[in-house]
């Protein structure tokens, strides 16, 4: 019998089959229900015989939810004696890893708190948000890339006219700076001032030449939309000819999707760390990849 199972969670179970595909491991069977009143009942059938349990459970909104049909997991099978190793495709809380302002609880440590205590040894995830928020774990975290299967996506998929990579703010340099390296092109930076109290983004008005270039404005989370839509203004006005959105983590709450629509964006590429229209580059290999350099 082997000695890995996954456990496909209710966020993430296209995900999660696909990579217990790749690793060639099983699939732990487990009936989940929601009740009306929005909690969870997680069943699991028979022993659990196998020590190493990588659970693949993405935290996309109900975020809440999500995370804790993480947690009912990896409490049960930690007490029945697995190994638990959290797979976190879209780890959510990460863009709150400290205060911006006084008084404000940093949710990421309470995320990490919360995982560890409830058996998870391991976590993985996908692109987290900032590098500075795996030091808030005090077990070993670590973040895939999933760059290079987005410009392999575009590459193939898209003709492009010497393209620009445009990054909306200076948090997302080094990911705008690894996907134009990656993709052969150059890339630039806007500065975006966000209202701590609203929430409101702004990208700051600057001298660009995007002139009849193709843009592709790359960021790790699409979220309201707001980020990109007020770039995209910026790089039409600045007159790019095209002006294509790619993320990691496609969001898309609410009306984004049409908000960017309608904000003239060309094409919106996502991953299928969260399912959504757009996701259509598939992290499996990149997770699957990692996860066979961990030893038994
Ligand atoms: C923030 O720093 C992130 O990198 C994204 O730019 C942000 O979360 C996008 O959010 P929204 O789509 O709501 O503007």
């Amino acid at each position: 019998m082997s000695n890995r199972a996954i456990l496909a969670g209710p966020a993430s179970k296209e995900l999660g089959e696909e990579i217990a595909k790749k690793l060639d491991i099983p699939i732990l069977n487990y009936e989940c229900k929601i009740f009306p009143d929005g909690e969870t009942k997680l069943r699991f059938e028979g022993a659990i015989a196998e020590k190493t349990i990588f659970i693949i459970q993405s935290t996309y909104p109900p975020t809440d939810t999500h995370l804790f049909q993480l947690l009912l997991a990896s409490h049960y099978l930690s007490q029945e004696g697995a190994k638990i190793i959290a797979v976190i495709p879209y780890l959510a809380y990460a863009r709150q890893d400290k205060q911006f302002l006084p008084g404000e609880v940093v949710s990421l440590s309470v995320v990490s708190h919360l995982l560890r205590a409830s058996g998870v040894k391991r976590v993985i995830t996908v692109d987290i948000h900032s590098p500075e928020g795996l030091g808030l774990f005090s077990i070993p975290i670590y973040s895939v890339s999933a760059i290079p299967s987005l410009v392999y996506y575009v590459r193939s998929n898209l003709s492009l006219n010497n393209p620009l990579i445009v990054s909306p703010d200076f948090g997302g340099s080094k990911r705008v700076e690894a996907f134009a390296s990656l993709y052969g092109a150059e890339y630039l930076q806007l500065a975006k001032k966000r209202d701590r109290i609203t929430g409101e983004v702004q990208v700051e008005r600057s001298k660009i030449a995007v002139n009849n270039r193709d843009v592709i404005i790359v960021d790790d989370i699409i979220s309201t939309g707001g980020t990109v839509v007020s770039a995209c203004q910026l790089l039409k006005e600045a007159g790019a000819s095209s002006v294509i959105a790619v993320c990691v983590h496609p969001l898309l709450v609410g009306d984004a999707l049409k908000r960017l629509r309608s904000a003239g964006i060309d094409d919106i590429i996502g991953t299928n760390t969260v399912p959504s229209p757009v996701s259509r580059v598939d992290v499996s290999d990149a997770i699957a990849s990692h996860l066979k350099t961990i030893e038994e």
